[in-house]
């Protein structure tokens, strides 16, 4: 499998400079990404025969190894090996079951200000903590779509953990992106440095916005889904293989008229839904408290826990 991560999707038959161009920018920017995809859908994206989208789907398969089956021992054996970073909140932390895990996905969702980029650059400091303190040793990539990064703030809560801020701002590689096609370049380019640059943690603050921008009104809904579909897909692979944490943010928007049920809908519908491994709702309380709530994760329960957002950062 890893041996397949090397190879770029121009290792494909009949995948040129110019196809390939065009296949990344519908988000096809892996072989896995191709091979679970179908022939028609090939074509829209690149404007390939079927004939040939049929054959360039079946190389990316066999490379790809897709279904090939493990026994249920080693998938125990990964998961033990599953890494966690604290949120420097005790209750948020228990609430994840110990905190912010490798080999998943981990999506925060709610309204403006609820504390979701907060809680990203909190993150970035807290996988650079030693393993002692719920950290990883490790370093953070920042991906910024809404410009909302402030390294002062990593700062006051590298401060805050008597860490040295010079050092903790230069374990932090960040990275700006202005739209779809940069943000599906920039997370394949990444999977390149994880291990050199020893990266455990990536942050895309936001993932959703520039597809929102993007892609408006009903008819290319269809195709907002698809691409940012492929582009979480790429995130979990490289999650699960990379043994990286991946911290992804989401707005939408509070419904204060809803007295029952979900009072926020996220703008389009729940485009991640079944996508993230877990996902986390953030709303905002009396007293500037923040309220966390877990949805449908697979192994966790649905539960509340409370914390508080100060000068150095998140805390009980
Ligand atoms: N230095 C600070 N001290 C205390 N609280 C702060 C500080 N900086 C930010 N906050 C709190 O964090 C809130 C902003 O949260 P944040 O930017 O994480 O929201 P968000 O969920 O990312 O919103 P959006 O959807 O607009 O991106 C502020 O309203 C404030 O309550
Ligand atoms: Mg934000």
């Amino acid at each position: 499998m890893a041996e397949a991560l090397k190879r770029s999707i121009e290792s494909l038959p009949g995948v040129g400079p110019a196809i390939a161009e065009k296949l990344r920018e519908s988000g096809y920017s892996t072989i896995e990404s191709i091979a679970v995809t179908t022939a028609a859908e090939l074509h829209d994206a690149a404007e390939i025969g079927e004939v040939q989208a049929k054959k360039i789907i079946a190389a990316a398969r066999e490379i790809a190894k897709i279904g090939e089956f493990v026994t249920a021992d080693k998938i125990l054996e990964r998961r033990k090996k599953i890494g966690i970073i604290t949120t420097s909140s005790e209750k948020l932390d228990e609430l994840l079951g110990g905190g912010i895990e490798t080999q998943a996905v981990t999506e925060v969702f709610g309204e403006f200000g609820s504390g979701k980029t907060q809680l990203a650059h909190q993150l970035c400091v807290n996988v650079q903590l030693p393993s002692e303190r719920k950290g990883l040793d490790g370093r953070a990539v920042y991906v910024d779509t809404e410009n909302t990064f402030r390294p002062e703030r990593i700062r006051d809560m590298a401060v805050a953990l008597e860490l040295d801020p010079i050092k903790t701002l230069q374990n932090i590689l960040y990275v700006r992106s202005y739209n779809t096609d940069q943000q599906v370049l920039i997370a394949e380019k990444a999977e390149e440095m994880i291990e050199k640059e020893n990266i455990r943690l990536m942050i895309i603050d936001s993932v959703t916005s520039h597809f929102r921008a993007e892609f408006i009104g009903r008819s290319v809904l269809a195709n907002r889904q698809a691409k940012l579909n492929r582009h979480l897909m790429t995130l979990h692979r490289m999650a699960d293989l990379r043994d990286i944490a991946i911290f992804v943010t989401n707005q939408v928007h509070a419904r204060p008229d809803m007295f029952f049920g979900d009072p926020t809908r996220p703008i389009g519908g729940h485009i991640l839904a079944h996508s993230a491994t877990t996902r986390v709702y953030l709303r905002k309380s009396k007293g500037g408290r923040r309220i966390a709530r877990i949805y449908d994760s697979p192994n966790l329960p649905e539960a509340e826990a409370v914390f508080i957002i100060t000068e150095g950062g998140i805390k009980d």
